[in-house]
């Protein structure tokens, strides 16, 4: 079986719902439900016999190492962590305190688990540590595309916890001989995303007919991949990728938020028109930058697309229209994760709920 780690998260949760449709392989998942973890992601599989879920946290080397021996998995797919950057930079703690402590006290767990096994089923183990595009740090508009190989330069405190956990990771390979692997992913969409960020939050103020706040000029640029997509390339990860290597992951379409944001408000003005004639768009609002906001990411996916024959399916801007159409046909899902802890991030960052 496998143990998967912030299985109720937006990727998880996609991972777990795509991993449980088309494989017979049973999944444990650990997750400590913090604000952005919510079960109800995997409400459609609660009773399936190859799901089981464990409410823990990663840092609790005895919960770990329990499970580990009782359950016995063949692979650890790391998605836990605190994910939002505009959250990093106003309490960085939490995300040292998840993202590096916590996957420190996890590769401890699996190296001692993995070093009982049988000298086979040692080497079949797999650690996949699933990392974030922006520990390359920022590109300009002109610049190549990040490969594997470019150097490490993370800009928030959100990407030095992520790189920070990825270099505990090298080094258990190296040290210790975990088997372990890195992705390094670029901006995922799709259904089940919690509305702090862009996509999500976009469509939830532009049906509650709020300003939409674009950070500073809106010509950032972001590489956008859906969601099934990422989860598609961690499975090819996980039975074809090499112990001790890295894979980048994108989606082949890099797109400013000012382009994004109003691509979703094209799709609203399609299937869920304003009265009078009136454009989401002219709810668009230009808002004070993010601290220390990173101009441009971009993805080269030779190496995961030659080896492990990997690429995306999903065209942007149709997996745009399905992920919008998602949100309107699943009011009661946001409704369920706006409470009350919701609107007081919103009130901070935004100044207005
Ligand atoms: P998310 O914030 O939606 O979910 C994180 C999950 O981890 C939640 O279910 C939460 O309850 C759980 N969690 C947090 N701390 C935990 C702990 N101590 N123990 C156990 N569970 C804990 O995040 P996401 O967007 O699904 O991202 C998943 C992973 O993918 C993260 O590691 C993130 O850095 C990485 N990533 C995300 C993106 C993206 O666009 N969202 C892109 C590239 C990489
Ligand atoms: O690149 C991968 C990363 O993508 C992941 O590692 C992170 O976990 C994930 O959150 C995401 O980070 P971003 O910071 O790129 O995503 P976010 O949705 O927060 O913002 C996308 C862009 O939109 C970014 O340039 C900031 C901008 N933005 C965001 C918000 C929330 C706005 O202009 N207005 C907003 O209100």
């Amino acid at each position: 079986m496998l143990l998967v780690t912030g299985g109720c998260g937006f990727i998880g949760s996609a991972f777990i719902l795509q991993w449980l449709a088309q494989s017979s392989e049973p999944l444990l998942n650990l997750d400590l439900i913090t604000y952005a973890g919510n079960p109800h992601n995997l409400d459609s599989v609660a009773t399936h016999p190859g799901y089981h879920f464990v409410h823990g946290d990663i840092g609790d080397s005895a919960l770990v190492a329990g499970l580990l021996a009782q359950h016995r998995p063949r692979a650890i797919v790391h998605f836990a962590a605190e994910s939002h950057v505009d959250r990093s930079s106003a309490g960085p703690l939490a995300f040292v305190q998840t993202n590096v402590v916590g996957t420190l006290k996890l590769l401890e767990a699996a190296c001692a688990y993995q070093g009982s096994l049988p000298a086979q089923q040692a080497a079949a183990f797999r650690f996949i540590n699933v990392s974030t595009d922006e520990v390359y740090g920022s590109l300009e508009p002109g610049d190549p595309p990040f490969t594997e190989l470019h150097r490490y330069q993370p800009n928030s405190p959100y990407s030095a916890s992520k790189a920070g956990a990825d270099h505990l990771v090298r080094a258990w390979h190296h040290t210790y001989g975990l088997p372990t692997i890195s992705t390094h992913c670029s901006n995922n969409y799709g259904p089940r995303q919690f509305p702090e960020k862009l996509i999500p939050l976009v469509i939830h103020k532009a049906l509650g007919g709020l300003p939409l706040p674009v950070y500073g000029d809106g010509l950032q640029v972001r590489d956008w991949l859906h969601v099934d997509d990422h989860c598609a390339a961690l499975r090819a990860v996980l039975e074809k990728g090499q112990p001790g290597q890295t894979y980048n992951i994108g989606g082949r379409s890099e797109r400013t938020n000012l382009t994004v944001v109003r691509t979703v408000c094209a799709t609203l003005d399609e299937l869920r028109p304003l009265p009078g004639g009136r454009k989401y768009a002219e709810q668009i609002s230009h808002v004070t930058d993010r601290k220390g906001h990173d101009r441009r990411y971009a993805i080269d996916d030779r190496k995961i697309s030659s080896e492990l024959g990997w690429s995306p399916r999903v065209a942007f801007e149709q997996g745009m229209r399905d992920t919008v159409a998602w949100y309107l046909d699943n009011p009661q899902w946001v409704q369920g994760v706006t409470t009350g802890s919701y609107r007081q991030w919103l009130t901070q960052q935004y100044g207005t709920a």
